[in-house]
């Protein structure tokens, strides 16, 4: 539930029917990772006539369907730290399916690769060819050549378009903002942030004393990061994971915030206060009912007058820690003003006026703009990174420091991390990083080709593309991922 009152608030569909989605996704899923993985196995016994081999692969294309029943615009079946997803969904391994999703976890790694990606409009034959040539993993004839580009060389031959590999780090190696091992660095501060964010809040929820070292350490990880190549971990915040949606909002807070610090030229010392405050901008929500934090749709008036006393539970929760520093006041002064907004419209009460910190007036922004792109446990819909951006400037204005505002813009960009956009080739791409030079060129991925179809998930920095030939690229629309058949899973790397 976002802390946004009502009017302006994503608009909110109801928790049960994602829930209810996600337990069946899961279910499919699993069916699916067993019938693939029996299909692979049985292809590589038997002849294609063989009875074994015909049932194992009308189950698999059974598993296919219903999962197309409730995944209409295609999904990705991948997979991330060992684990395997349907697009954005984890799926939690049982006993039963344990030696299936090994397999096809092995499977994948083996080739280099994260996944595939079933698009509506598969046959059979598609399914046969795709698993043939993934099976027969090509050995580079031509050494210039990878063997990824030569499946899918061999995809394309046999007219196989619906089912297509998803590449592990799809990175065109040169370019040090597209370093893998960057990658990995972000993503490991990243998770790390989330588990000491999520320790802190637990240690608050139960009343015992938190410690805030993690955190510190955590953060100053994120600052370290952002200091030295600032753009990496904004890719990070566009993940929206289901399940830890509480504790990555906060972090999302933190990274933007100190990005966006480190933009206006804060010390080390401040980008460390400034991302410990967002980390715990929101601690004062543990103190209030799960019901009203979860519930969907509107609240009541009475629900909304709780959940409008989390600034002031998270003063107190900060201020019980010993030998108060000057970090936590800093946090402390952040967790109070964050939703008071810069003309004092917002919330707690004020019994005298005040000015906006700095720290929260950079915070409130970040905190908007997550919360507004925030996961669809809430939010079935919610908002673009694009449009939230674009509703930010327009309708809430009055509530933001305005000179912050287009810091926030420069920052993050007019099309900011996450976003889906058209290109003048009528590519579609999705945006990865944003231009510390030009608002409107970001560095973007690659999804679909001037044909519409799925292509390689190359990466161009639109600022600094090489202009060929009547082919200079430039981002002419931010299009819904749902209106042009993108899947979630897509978006993130
Ligand atoms: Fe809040
Ligand atoms: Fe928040």
């Amino acid at each position: 539930m976002s802390t946004y009152p009502a009017g302006s608030a994503p608009r909110t569909a109801p928790r049960e029917r994602d829930e209810a989605h996600a337990s069946r996704v899961t279910v499919a899923g699993r069916q699916l990772a067993t019938n693939l993985s029996v299909f692979w196995k049985t292809s590589r016994l038997y002849e294609v006539r063989n009875v074994a081999y015909t049932q194992a692969l009308n189950n698999l294309q059974d598993s296919l369907n219903a999962m197309l029943e409730l995944e209409r615009v295609g999904f990705g079946l991948q997979v991330m730290s060992d684990c395997l997803y349907v697009n954005d969904l984890r799926l939690r391994v049982d006993v039963v399916g344990q030696a299936s999703h090994q397999f096809l976890v092995d499977e994948f790694a083996r080739r280099g690769l994260a996944g595939v990606r079933f698009s509506p409009g598969f046959d059979s034959n598609e399914i046969v060819n795709f698993s043939r040539q993934f099976l027969d993993w090509p050995a580079p004839e031509d050494p210039t050549a990878s063997p990824i580009e030569i499946f899918e060389h061999k995809l394309r031959a046999q007219n196989v378009v619906h089912l297509w590999p998803i590449r592990e780090l799809a990175v065109p190696q040169e370019d040090s903002e597209n370093d893998p091992s960057q990658r990995v660095v972000a993503r490991k501060s990243f998770l790390r942030a989330m588990h000491a964010t999520k320790s802190v809040m637990l240690c608050a929820r139960q009343g015992r004393r938190m410690d805030l070292r993690h955190a510190k350490r955590a953060v100053q990880s994120i600052v370290d990061l952002i200091l030295s190549e600032e753009l990496s971990l904004l890719g990070m915040t566009t993940l929206k994971d289901y399940d830890e949606y509480t504790y990555q909002h906060c972090v999302n807070v933190a990274i933007l915030a100190i990005t966006m610090g480190n933009r206006l030229g804060l010390s080390k010392q401040q980008l460390s206060q400034l991302g410990v405050a967002g980390l715990f901008h929101d601690i004062g929500k543990v103190r209030i009912p799960n019901v009203i934090l979860q519930k969907p749709g509107k609240l009541s008036p009475e629900e909304w007058s709780v959940m409008k006393t989390h600034p002031i539970e998270g003063v107190k929760i900060i201020a019980k820690l010993h030998g108060l520093s000057s970090l936590a006041m800093r946090a402390m002064v952040t967790a109070y003003e964050h939703h008071l907004n810069i003309d004092l419209s917002g919330y707690p009460r004020l019994h005298r006026p005040r000015t906006q910190n700095l720290f929260s007036r950079i915070i409130a922004i970040c905190d908007c703009f997550d919360a507004m792109t925030a996961h669809r446990s809430y939010q079935k819909d919610p908002f673009t990174p694009y449009e939230a951006l674009h509703y930010m400037t327009t309708k809430l204005a009055d509530r933001f420091d305005v000179t912050l505002l287009k810091v926030f813009i420069r920052t993050v960009g007019i099309y900011p991390p996450g976003s889906v956009v058209r290109l003048s080739t009528g590519e579609l791409a999705v945006v990865v990083f944003p231009s510390t030079e030009d608002v409107a060129a970001p560095t973007v991925k690659l999804l679909r080709d001037t044909e519409g179809q799925a292509c390689t998930p190359e990466r161009i920095d639109l600022h600094t593309q090489v202009a060929a030939k009547g082919r200079r690229r430039v981002i002419v629309d931010a299009v819904r991922a749902t209106e042009v058949g993108v899947a979630a899973s897509e978006l993130t790397d």
